[in-house]
C-alpha cells in the first residue's frame, strides 16, 4: 500500500483527479470502477471541469459503477445510477458505462452478467474506492468473503444508519444492494482509495495497520500489488507516524 497523506479534502480530490488523468493519458481503452458517496464528489467535479476545458478525453474509457441499491429505480435521485450520471456521466462522453440494475427480476443473474461484462471489457484497469466507517468497500460489508464476486448483499445496521442521512424520511432506506465483490475489486490492476474526515480515521487505521481480516473488508487491500490510499489529516489522525 502506498499511503499519500495530504492536507485536506480538496487536496484528496485534486490528487485523485490527477492520478485518474495520468492513467487515462498513459493507456488507451481504460476500464475504471467508480464509487459513489460524499468523498468522490469533488473529484468528479474536478474531472468534469478538466473535460469541459478540453484537457481530457474519456471517449475510450469504460466505466463500471461499484454498486447499486436493490429495488431502486435508476431514475430515483437517491439511486447510485442517478448519482453517477448526475455527477459525472452526463457531463462527459465515455465509450460505455454500466451500473448494476437493482430492479432486475433475477438479481443473481444480474450479478453474474455484471461480472461477465467486466471480463468482456478486459477487466478493471483502475478501481477508485471510498470506504465506509466500518471498513466496507463498495458494499462489501464486514464478514464478506475475500473470494466474493459481484453479489447481492444485506446492508449492515451501521451502513444503513450512515447512508440514511441522505434519504428523505418518506423513502424507506434499502436493506440490500448489488456490489462488485472483493475478488472483483482486487482484480483491478490498480486501486485508489480516498478518505477524508475523522469519521473514517478508525477504519483507515485498521485497514492499514490492522490484520488482514474479512471483519474489515478494506484490509484486503494490504495484499494488492498496486494500491494508493489518499487521505487527509483527519482520516490519518489515528495512524501516528508509522506510515
Ligand atoms: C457507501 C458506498 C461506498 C462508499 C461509502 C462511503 O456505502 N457503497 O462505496 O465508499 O458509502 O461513503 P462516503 O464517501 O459518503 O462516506
Amino acid at each position: 500500500m502506498n499511503i499519500l497523506r495530504v492536507r485536506d479534502y480538496a487536496s484528496v480530490s485534486e490528487k485523485a483527479k490527477n492520478i485518474v488523468l495520468d492513467r487515462i493519458s498513459d493507456f488507451s481503452d481504460t476500464t475504471i470502477a467508480l464509487p459513489t458517496g460524499n468523498t468522490p464528489d469533488m473529484m468528479y467535479s474536478l474531472l468534469v471541469k478538466e473535460y469541459q476545458s478540453g484537457k481530457v478525453d474519456f471517449s475510450d474509457v469504460v466505466i463500471f459503477n461499484l454498486d447499486e441499491y436493490v429495488g431502486m429505480d435508476p431514475e430515483n435521485p437517491y439511486s447510485y445510477n442517478y448519482y453517477i450520471h448526475n455527477r459525472f456521466l452526463k457531463h462527459v462522453k465515455t465509450e460505455r458505462s454500466y451500473v448494476p440494475n437493482g430492479l432486475a427480476e433475477d438479481l443473481d443473474r444480474e450479478c453474474e452478467a455484471y461480472e461477465d461484462k467486466i471480463k468482456e471489457e478486459g477487466n478493471l484497469d483502475l478501481a477508485l474506492l471510498g470506504i465506509g466507517r466500518n471498513g466496507h468497500i463498495g458494499f462489501n460489508e464486514p464478514g464478506t468473503s475475500f473470494d466474493s464476486l459481484t453479489h447481492v448483499t444485506d446492508l449492515s445496521e451501521d451502513t444503513m444508519e450512515a447512508n440514511a442521512r441522505f434519504f428523505p424520511r418518506d423513502l424507506d432506506f434499502p436493506e440490500k444492494a448489488i456490489t462488485m465483490g472483493l475478488k472483483t475489486i482486487m482484480g483491478a490492476r490498480e486501486i485508489i482509495l480516498l478518505a477524508s474526515g475523522n469519521e473514517k480515521a478508525n477504519a483507515i487505521r485498521e485497514m492499514i495497520l490492522g490484520e488482514v481480516t474479512e471483519n474489515l473488508p478494506a484490509s484486503i487491500l494490504q495484499t494488492h500489488k498496486n494500491c494508493n490510499v489518499i487521505i487527509d489529516g483527519d482520516a490519518a489522525s489515528l495512524l501516528g507516524n508509522s506510515t
